[in-house]
């Protein structure tokens, strides 16, 4: 499997813009120094007085306090004072100075100056910036939310109301029908939520308008890079990209915003929670991605802002190598700060699949997405001249009045002054061919490899067909790699992909019988026919969802030597597959969407944003959970069957590198696919909060604790004997020797009082026993119980397993269970 390959199965995975050369000898690091943050600030230190900040109950700091503003203040003197005091005025730029979530800064300097700060007492972490990546019409009602979900909270004009979700990403295209005040009841202010609004230098409007309350961009690290173009980047929140606006219209766009495009209709496209208020920060670039430097700034400002959800749109590449540990760096540290504070984390799984261990967020205080393919799937068919009909996929009207019409294949049709000159064949290019050979015939073309890296685009395939008079366009696949995913692409005039590259030279055998040539190979008559069928309406399949392939897998890592963590993730799985939604007029990032205000994309990208606006409709309804409670409710009542109620399925490759369906594992999907309706009662909790994961970081074989120190502020007074202790939905046991025996604590958030019957089942390599087979608890009470895991066959392989509880009230309370068996 070539790595070509794997970014092609997507287009959205073109989004990867991992290989950039940052130039010059300066670079950015990203510095912690000693003393709190304001996050963890109790008062008192250095003559600041006492403030509200209670930090056992993980609770929102008030930063509006002016102790607290003025401790900010403090800090971000003494960055500039250790700063001024080490180097010479000029030979560094602070880029941002970090005071909430990590105490700390973003600075511009040379290989030396990082090696000078290294050495200075009180500074904790000096680490070189490292690039991140940006890893719906339909799926609202695929979710069951219009009739399951939405009423509950009030109907589709109240579902989410006053909950801010803040996506870090590439900005908002904020004229978007889907982010529109127009024709809603207008937004009442949002006391809790303080972020700034920034104004578009270029009509002078701000960015917001009630539905998007907050709009900031961070470049500050881009810009020292030298990568930044503000003619395509734009130096204010505006989406260059077209991914932000997509991703926000997913979670938090308007209901029912018709999607059309070249004069077609594609359904209406809707948000998960439609009420919920957008507070963008942008930090997020088309070409070169991210630096954690902006997204660490970003961050650091949402929560300082009161934001209720964070949905993050970057994953590193790889595990930072930095540090020893996954879960200790100074992104995944400021989202444990950020859960700190209240705020819930959603993070893309990543778009490395389906391979093992291609997960780019580790930590248990994020919610960890997969995607999934869901029931809509796009059709095509062609129907040559000779009767055979080759299926192909285009999301366009059928040829007209079902008559066949002429081929004509792009290099039989050139003008005799482009003939040799160019390879024509992708059909880039009106200019190079005769108009009289082409109108009302149709016109077959090459994919090539240009598309695959995106110098070659559908879009203009059918720009040249419409523009020579051309009644639709075909598509062949010729020789890319099997393997390849193609993703159907909406175009004005009839056309088709044919995909299969055995049904490719078909149709290229059957023209090329039936065309006649004269000696110099000039063609005399074009005799192949043949009709396109409407390839607009989608056929919904029964066993959705699927695991998508290019959703990345388990196990998680703990380290970078790649050694397995007692985590288990993905957390969860969404919908991230060919999902309508918003697109940026102004995003230049998708070449076969430039210019429109719709796009159909998938990713882990797409499928955060999903649980992230289903996650703003629990906390609706439960103001009071913790991001654990908020998690634990998605994830013990998700479900592992598709709607024919068998197995989930996932993609994958067979050895022969074609694509096949295999039964999937928590390694695919963590707990299973989302269920938004059982998530608003469910039952029960697995609830945890800050000092858990310190906890769980404290107990893990080999951590150094004065990391944990840099990185947290906190000491290390508390373990949990095991790190498959700490309280998630979930029970992962990376090495099980003999017999192991873990606790979970639940919570009753039901009405009433409950008995659950507790069982559990295992893969024959593990026994399984739960203990008590079944307790009762009052509302508001919480029990624990203990899972215990004994090795029977040693496989080298994992062995999978659920433990379940079933509430004499109908709830149902599912965990997964993961285990490898080792020898003494
Ligand atoms: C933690 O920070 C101290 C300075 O406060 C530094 O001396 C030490 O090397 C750091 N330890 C680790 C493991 O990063
Ligand atoms: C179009 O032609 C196909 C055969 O080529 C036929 O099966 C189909 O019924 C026709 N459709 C209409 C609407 O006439
Ligand atoms: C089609 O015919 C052309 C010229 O007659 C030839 O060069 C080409 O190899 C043929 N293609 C196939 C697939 O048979
Ligand atoms: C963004 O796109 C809109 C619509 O095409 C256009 O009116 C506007 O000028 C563009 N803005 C910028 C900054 O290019
Ligand atoms: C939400 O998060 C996902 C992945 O974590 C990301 O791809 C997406 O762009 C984000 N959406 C927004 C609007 O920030
Ligand atoms: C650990 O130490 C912190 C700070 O000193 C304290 O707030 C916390 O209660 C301690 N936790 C335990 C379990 O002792």
């Amino acid at each position: 499997m070539g790595i070509m390959n794997i970014m092609i199965w997507c287009e959205a995975l073109m989004l990867l813009f991992g290989a950039l050369i940052v130039m010059g000898k300066a670079e950015i690091y990203i510095v912690t120094v000693e003393g709190e943050p304001v996050i963890s600030y109790q008062g008192d230190l250095e003559g600041f007085e006492a403030t509200a900040v209670d930090s056992d109950s993980d609770q929102k700091i008030d930063v509006t306090s002016e102790t607290v503003r003025s401790y900010s203040r403090h800090l971000e003197k003494r960055h500039d004072m250790l700063l001024g005091m080490l180097f010479d005025h000029g030979t560094y730029t602070k880029l941002y100075s970090y005071r909430h979530l990590i105490n700390g800064f973003a600075v511009h300097i040379s290989h030396q100056q990082a090696e000078t700060l290294r050495r200075t007492p009180g500074v904790k972490s000096v680490e070189k910036d490292w690039k991140v990546s940006k890893l719906t019409t339909h799926t609202p009602q695929f979710l069951g939310l219009p009739t399951g979900v939405w009423p509950t909270g009030g109907g589709f004009d109240r579902a989410g109301e006053d909950i801010v979700i803040g996506f870090v990403d590439s900005g908002i295209y904020p004229h978007h029908p889907s982010f529109s005040t127009h024709n809603t009841e207008p937004y009442g202010p949002v006391p809790k939520y303080r972020g700034k609004c920034e104004v578009d230098h270029v009509n002078k409007r701000s960015f917001c308008n009630g539905k998007i309350i907050g709009a900031q961009h961070f470049a500050a690290a881009a810009i020292a890079a030298g990568v930044f173009n503000p003619s395509i980047d734009f130096a204010s929140p505006l989406d260059g990209d077209g991914h932000g606006s997509h991703t926000a219209a997913i979670a938090a766009g308007n209901n029912g915003i018709p999607v059309r495009m070249h004069g077609s209709a594609f359904g209406k496209a809707s948000g998960m929670a439609p009420r919920a208020r957008i507070a963008v920060y942008k930090a997020i670039y088309r070409l070169f991605g991210g630096f954690v430097a902006d997204v660490v700034a970003a961050i650091d400002q949402a929560v300082h802002d009161g934001v209720d959800i964070l949905n993050l749109s970057v994953g590193a590449n790889s595990p930072p190598t930095a540090t020893k540990t996954t879960f200790l760096n100074p992104f995944d540290a400021t989202l444990l700060a950020a859960v700190k504070a209240g705020v819930f984390v959603v993070q893309a799984a990543g778009n490395g699949g389906p391979f093992p261990k291609t997960l780019v967020s580790y930590s248990p205080w994020i919610t960890t997405v997969a995607a999934a393919v869901d029931d809509r799937r796009y059709k095509n068919h062609l129907f040559l001249g000779n009767g055979k009909i080759l299926p192909g996929l285009g999301l366009s009207p059928a040829t007209h009045g079902n008559r066949s019409l002429i081929l004509v294949a792009a290099n039989d049709v050139l003008l005799d002054s482009s003939l040799k000159k160019y390879s024509a064949s992708d059909c880039q290019r009106p200019e190079v061919f005769n108009k009289n050979l082409v109108e009302g015939n149709i016109l077959v073309c090459g994919y090539t490899f240009n598309f695959v890296v995106g110098t070659a685009s559908i879009k203009m395939v059918a720009k040249t067909a419409k523009s020579l008079g051309a009644a639709g366009f075909i598509l062949a696949v010729e020789n890319i790699s099997p393997g390849t995913k193609f993703d159907p692409v909406p175009t004005g005039i009839p056309g088709i992909l044919i995909t299969d590259v055995t049904k490719s030279m078909e149709l290229i055998d059957y023209y090329n019988m039936s065309t006649s040539r004269d000696w110099t190979g000039r063609v005399e008559n074009f005799n192949g026919v043949a009709k396109i069928g409407d390839g607009l309406l989608p056929i919904l399949h029964r066993s959705a969802p699927q695991v998508a392939i290019f959703s990345s897998r388990g196990p998680n890592v703990k380290d970078y030597s790649y050694e397995d963590a007692d985590i288990l993730k993905p957390d969860i799985l969404a919908p991230g597959s060919l999902i309508w939604s918003a697109w940026s007029p102004n995003g230049t990032d998708e070449a076969n969407y430039v210019g429109e205000g719709f796009a159909m994309i998938c990713g882990t990208s797409m499928a955060a944003p999903h649980i992230a606006g289903i996650a703003a409709l629990v906390k609706q309804k439960h103001p009071h959970w913790s991001p654990a409670a908020i998690k634990s409710a998605l994830m013990t009542t998700s479900s592992t069957l598709d709607r024919a109620e068998r197995p989930l399925q996932a993609q994958q490759y067979s050895g022969s590198e074609t694509m096949t369906l295999v039964t999937a594992t928590p390694f695919d999907y963590g707990s299973g696919h989302v269920n938004p309706r059982a998530a608003l009662d469910p039952g029960l909790v697995f609830d945890a909060g800050y000092e858990d994961y310190l906890g769980f970081l404290c107990t893990i074989p080999g951590i150094d604790v004065h990391e944990i120190r840099n990185y947290t502020n906190s000491p290390c007074n508390y373990t949990l004997g095991h790190p498959s202790n700490l309280n998630t939905p979930s029970i992962a046991i990376a090495r099980l020797v003999g017999t192991q025996t873990v606790t979970r604590t639940v919570t009753n958030v039901g009405e009433e009082e409950e008995t659950y019957v507790i069982t559990a089942r295992m893969g024959p390599e593990v026994a399984i026993e739960t203990d008590p087979p079944a307790m009762t608890l009052r509302q508001g009470r919480s029990r624990k119980f203990s899972v215990s895991l004994t090795v029977r066959s040693i496989t080298g392989s994992y062995s999978f397993g659920e433990v379940l509880m079933k509430g004499s009230r109908g709830h149902k309370v599912r965990i997964p269970v993961v285990a490898m068996g080792y020898y003494h």
